[in-house]
């Protein structure tokens, strides 16, 4: 029986990707690395600094571990910028009715996000409140395709990850989520999934199938 429901954040709750496209098409630029959105769908649900290995394996030399470390703080230094323009219109469609559809049924609700800008997203869309636990990139060592931003959240609403459902957007995090023994439902760029459990058109479907 679900008890509980995990989200992914970026491309689930809330339409992050073109801000993050943008911060990573100014660095790319910036290093003459070729770059665009078929590579940036790769970037989903993959952490800041892995997301920035996938970029640099376009480019033509290596980089130095601090060469990296600027980089990255230099894409988020322009994401964050980018944030301000977010609000309550970034909300993906028909998230506020789902999530309150499963509070009346009693299912808790959590973020699994491999962002370290979680709670400040959340903050500006106001749905901040709405959630019973956020595990982030703050709270994990290994991001998605390993298991434990997903365990971290069952782990604090004291739910047997069996009980927990997870909704995402990315290859990396439906592999996260079976990795962590959960049920996968796979939405938008992540439907080609093969392993996931059940493919969404739309997320108030959510609510059939609970
Ligand atoms: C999400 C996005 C990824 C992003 C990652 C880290 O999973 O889908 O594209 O790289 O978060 O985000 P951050 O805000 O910590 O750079
Ligand atoms: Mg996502």
């Amino acid at each position: 029986m679900i008890k509980a429901v995990i989200f992914d954040l970026d491309g689930v709750i809330v339409s992050t990707d073109e801000l993050h496209y943008q911060s990573w098409k100014k660095i790319a630029d910036d290093e003459n690395i070729y770059f665009d959105k078929i590579i940036n769908h790769k970037l989903r649900g993959v952490s800041r600094m892995d997301s920035l290995n996938i970029i640099l394996g376009y480019a033509s030399k290596t980089y130095s571990e601090d060469e990296k470390i600027n980089l990255a703080t230099n894409k988020n230094d322009i994401y964050v910028e980018l944030l301000k323009q977010l609000d309550q219109k970034d909300i993906l469609p028909n998230v506020v009715e789902t999530l309150k559809g499963l509070k009346s049924k009693g299912i808790f609700i959590a973020i699994g996000s491999s962002s370290k800008n979680a709670k400040p997203i959340l903050r500006r869309i106001g749905l901040i409140d709405m959630f019973d636990v956020i595990a982030d990139g703050n709270d994990i060592k290994h991001s998605k395709p390993a298991p434990d931003v997903f365990l971290v959240a069952a782990e604090r609403l004291g739910v047997n990850p069996n009980s927990c459902m997870v909704v995402e957007d990315a290859m990396a995090g439906i592999k996260a989520a079976k990795n962590a023994k959960m049920i996968a439902v796979a939405v938008s760029e992540a439907k080609n999934s093969e392993i996931a459990d059940y493919r969404l058109d739309n997320l108030k479907d959510l609510l059939l199938i609970i």
